[in-house]
């Protein structure tokens, strides 16, 4: 991809969201949440894609993919009011939709297209696609996304933790009630490495727990490594109420992190693109 073309995309990106501005703050407020994510998405994935070496024209497809990964969240938040995909609809296919009705994505080619509508629609499935026909080169750019956006969303949450009750934003975490205990199918998620379902999150502790899980979905070591040096999961775990399923989920995720970090590089990595 060349620089003009992820130029017109920066551009048209800035006069889409602006038709979403709104005199209500709290629509307003969450609309700018969503622009400043993008940007730091943007972020995250040129300095995971640095850390693998990609070259600019890829670099530049990565940054297009985290550019265009939410952009259903605004006519989403608009039209629902709620994030929760489960209460209003995808915002993955949503975002599909807006960018095939926009018609923007036909001056690159027909590869690049492709690659950069289903690198969003599957940037918030519970996993990644498992079919014969999948790329090795779309793996790699999905893998990039997921990761570039699940280190933004636990920056975003943790800061909201830290935060006292009455300055906290009930949209991140979907309005889940701060009520006492946890859901025994998250813990058990946890434990086999695999994460959370929603479905399964009753309250604000499950929503935490749901957050941590995120881990056993992180592919690049460079993700690890921001995770770790920017702090987010100590964050998250040490918000969560000492109850005993907490301390054992803690053990947990300390001793899969250490066993991250001990990993070979080329054990790290499930797929490299080839
Ligand atoms: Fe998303």
């Amino acid at each position: 991809m060349q620089k003009e073309e992820l130029d017109f995309f920066k551009k048209w990106f800035l006069d889409y969201v602006d038709q979403f501005s709104s005199p209500e703050a709290f629509i307003q407020e969450n609309i700018d949440l969503k622009i400043e994510h993008t940007s730091r998405v943007c972020e995250n994935i040129l300095l995971l894609a640095k850390a693998e070496n990609l070259e600019k024209e890829g670099s530049r497809l990565a940054e297009t993919i985290a550019l265009f990964h939410d952009l259903g969240r605004f006519e989403q938040f608009t039209k629902y009011r709620t994030f929760s995909d489960l209460e209003s609809e995808n915002h993955a296919l949503l975002g599909v939709k807006i960018l095939k009705n926009a018609g923007i994505l036909t001056i690159l080619s027909r590869k690049e297209k492709d690659l950069i509508l289903k690198a969003v629609e599957y940037h918030n499935s519970m996993a990644i696609p498992e079919c014969t026909e999948t790329s090795s080169e779309f793996l790699f750019y999905l893998k990039l996304i997921r990761d570039a956006d699940k280190l933004d969303i636990l920056k975003l949450v943790s800061e909201d933790y830290e935060k006292k009750e009455e300055f906290r934003n009930p949209a991140l975490e979907f309005d889940m009630p701060d009520t006492p205990g946890c859901s025994e199918k998250i813990v058990a998620d946890i434990l086999n490495n695999r994460m959370a379902k929603l479905t399964d999150a009753k309250n604000l502790n499950d929503i935490k727990l749901l957050r941590l899980s995120w881990i056993f979905d992180i592919n690049f070591p460079a993700a690890f490594s921001l995770l770790r040096e920017r702090g987010y999961l100590k964050t998250i775990l040490y918000s969560i109420p000492e109850i005993e399923e907490v301390q054992i989920v803690r053990k947990h995720i300390d001793s899969y992190l250490n066993a991250i970090e001990t990993r070979p590089r080329n054990e790290a990595m499930k797929t490299d693109i080839s």
